[in-house]
């Protein structure tokens, strides 16, 4: 056999799958790939295909289980935990899941909208008052999300910057040690908080869980504690890289954000194709227990297998021009949020944040611009959700 590709690997530009992935697609659907410790896995990168493994109980996302792929170095040793639906299979998966749907919905979250748009409104006022210059990652692309996961949670948003230079660490911090020892410090940071809780109800999410789920033994603290801490963390990590990358890359494409702004009606198509093009959840993981016959390979028990939804999402078999941002293209079907049991939970939540930021935004900036050379704004590393680590911008 040639030899593999290495995965995951940094974006050469942060709107594209890296140059190195090149020979993925056309080894679609499927490719053997080599993880940073020799491993060789599968990674999935047709379109159909990973729609069919994603929703297939023959793979697991159980990360306890031994032979559950790590995409890197420094996430070593996070097996040794339970985490809450992302990391545990039905019949476990479905109970969480159940307790956290009707706060997701279409309608709880459109309920959210008003909150959201006063939200982004306060953010631009405090921006344009200290203007003409603000770094937007800091100032706009995380606080949004940030907040309004703490209000819907009922997180104290005094405590932000606690838990986003924690989220920081769990997500790229450099050694082994730190993503564990940020792990604790969330999880002891929401045990507390849930503790506290209580005694003393608030009004969110989480003092909702605890009082028909926690006080009637159908939980326990340890299981409430690693869903608040998915939620938090998915929360608002995810959708501040879309908000920071989407306005990089609508500043990177004036044709396309002059189409936008002529017409803001376009916003929910918009969002929709910058999921796709961006795809900034590259790497979902999955083990297989079972033999699968898909895309004439077999994937045999224990076989790790890891999809690349920047490859999966510019499938010329299923989205014409694929390379191109195109407001007008069908995009809904993009795997950017995931598929089957697992698709992401908080995407109506992150639709709404999306449309609201990113439209606001280019509303009441016109002359919203980079204010540092493009290739030397800096973007994160591969192996974690995809964004900008800074965005300095001027108006
Ligand atoms: C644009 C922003 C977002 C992106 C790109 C995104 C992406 C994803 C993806 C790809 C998955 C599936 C992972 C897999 O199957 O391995 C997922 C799951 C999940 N997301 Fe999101 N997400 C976003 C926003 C949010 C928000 C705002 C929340 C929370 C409130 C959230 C909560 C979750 C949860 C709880 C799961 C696990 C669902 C399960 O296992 O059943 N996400 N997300």
């Amino acid at each position: 056999m040639s030899e593999t590709v290495a995965f995951p690997q940094d974006r050469t530009c942060p709107y594209h799958p890296p140059a190195a992935y090149e020979p993925l697609r056309e080894g679609r659907p499927l490719s053997r790939v080599t993880l940073f410790d020799g491993r060789s896995v599968w990674v999935v990168t047709g379109h159909p295909e990973a729609r069919s493994l994603l929703s297939d109980g023959r793979l697991s996302a159980n990360r306890q289980n031994a032979s559950f792929p790590t995409p890197s170095r420094r996430f070593q040793g996070l097996q040794d935990r339970r985490t809450a639906l992302l990391g545990v299979d039905d019949p476990q998966h479905n109970t969480q899941r159940r307790m956290l749907i009707p706060s997701f919905t279409l309608k709880r979250t459109a309920a959210l909208r008003p909150r959201i748009q006063e939200t982004v409104d306060r953010l631009i006022d405090a921006m344009v008052a200290r203007g003409p210059r603000a770094e937007l990652v800091s100032s706009f692309a995380l606080p949004v999300p940030s907040m309004v996961i703490c209000a819907l949670l009922g997180v104290p948003y005094e405590d932000h910057e606690f838990f986003e230079a924690q989220s920081r660490r769990l997500l790229r911090g450099p050694e082994v040690a730190d993503v564990q020892d940020a792990r604790d410090q969330i999880n002891g940071y929401l045990a507390g908080l849930i503790e506290r809780k209580r005694t003393v109800p608030g009004g969110g999410l989480l003092d909702e869980l605890i009082a028909t789920r926690l006080e009637t033994g159908e939980t326990d603290v340890e299981e409430l504690v690693s869903l608040a801490a998915i939620l938090l963390i998915a929360g608002h990590e995810t959708t501040a890289n879309m908000i920071s990358l989407g306005t990089f890359t609508l500043l990177r494409h004036p044709e396309q954000l002059a189409e936008l702004r002529a017409e803001p009606s376009l916003m929910p198509e918009a969002v929709e194709e910058l999921m796709r093009f961006l795809s900034i959840a590259d790497g979902m993981l999955r083990v297989a227990t079972e033999d699968i016959e898909i895309g004439g390979v077999t994937i045999r028990p224990d076989d790790g297998v890891v999809f690349s939804t920047s490859v999966i999402n510019r499938d010329d078999a299923v989205f014409e021009n694929p390379d191109a941002l195109d407001w007008h293209r069908p995009a809904r079907h993009h795997l950017a949020f995931g598929f089957g049991v697992h698709q992401c939970l908080g995407q109506n939540l992150a639709r709404a944040e999306m449309e609201i930021a990113l439209g606001t935004l280019f509303d009441r900036l016109p002359g919203l611009r980079l204010a540092a050379e493009p290739d030397l704004i800096p973007f994160k590393p591969g192996d974690t959700i995809q964004g900008m680590v800074e965005l300095p911008v001027a108006w």
